[in-house]
């Protein structure tokens, strides 16, 4: 690990079905720290939004909510405002409506104190702006990417371990247009940081991504 005068911060951003979450939860599993998957936080307030019939634009409502905004998190469990939420953040309905909401400058920035607020025992988040905008001066910045199909195939195999019905064609579509919406918005682009290692997945198991980050991070 690179520095010792602190916790260690390491990142991972990089598409949708990159494998982001499972990677970055057992490299913080196997190097003790916390783990923050800061999508969840961005569907929780998708969700809220929408329970509340709050389009996504700059409105006062918008805002309002965000000023209310509470989310806390326990093992693999999400809560907003107290709810649980971990299942309801994670619908098709979700998958969709999540874009245009993690677009608004207002939401971004409203987000940012709540996920630096997360590092001091030091952690390993993962997201799409980790790198560039949240944590830029962290210790370990890597970015995960694989094919637009690989990651439509994880998203499909998924769903269908959890005894959900699927359509890959209709899974590959919205990776494609989530993807667009995420590397285009004008603020904080899916884009890598310019000193993050680039690591390619397709075709990698879980278990030689693990290795591969932590032996990015000097495990
Ligand atoms: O990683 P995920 O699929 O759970 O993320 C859901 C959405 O949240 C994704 O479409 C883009 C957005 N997001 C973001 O804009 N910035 C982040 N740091 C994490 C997620």
């Amino acid at each position: 690990m690179p520095r010792k005068d602190r916790a260690p911060v390491i990142v991972i951003d990089g598409p949708a079905g990159a494998g982001k979450s499972t990677v970055a939860r057992e490299v913080a599993r196997r190097f003790g720290l916390p783990f923050l998957d800061t999508g969840a936080i961005y569907r929780a307030i998708t969700l809220i939004m929408t329970r509340d019939g709050i389009p996504p634009t700059d409105s006062p409502e918008l805002r309002g909510k965000l000023r209310e905004f509470y989310i806390s998190f326990s093992g693999v469990e999400v809560f907003a405002f107290g709810e649980n939420v971990t299942a309801a953040i994670r619908t098709p309905e979700i998958d969709s409506l999540v874009s245009p909401y993690s677009a608004l400058p207002v939401v971004r920035e409203s987000l940012l104190e709540i996920q630096r607020a997360q590092m001091s025992r030091g952690l390993v988040a993962e997201g799409r702006d980790m790198g560039t905008v949240v944590f830029p001066d962290a210790d370990v910045k890597i970015f995960l990417t694989a094919s637009p199909e690989t990651r439509a195939r994880r998203r499909f195999d998924e769903r269908i371990a959890k005894g959900e019905t699927a359509d890959y064609g209709e899974i590959l579509r919205q990776v494609n247009e989530r993807d667009a919406i995420d590397s285009t918005r004008d603020i904080a682009p899916l884009k890598a940081a310019e000193d993050a290692a680039m690591l390619d997945t397709t075709g990698m198991s879980l278990e030689d991504v693990v290795s591969s980050v932590i032996r990015l991070a000097g495990g």
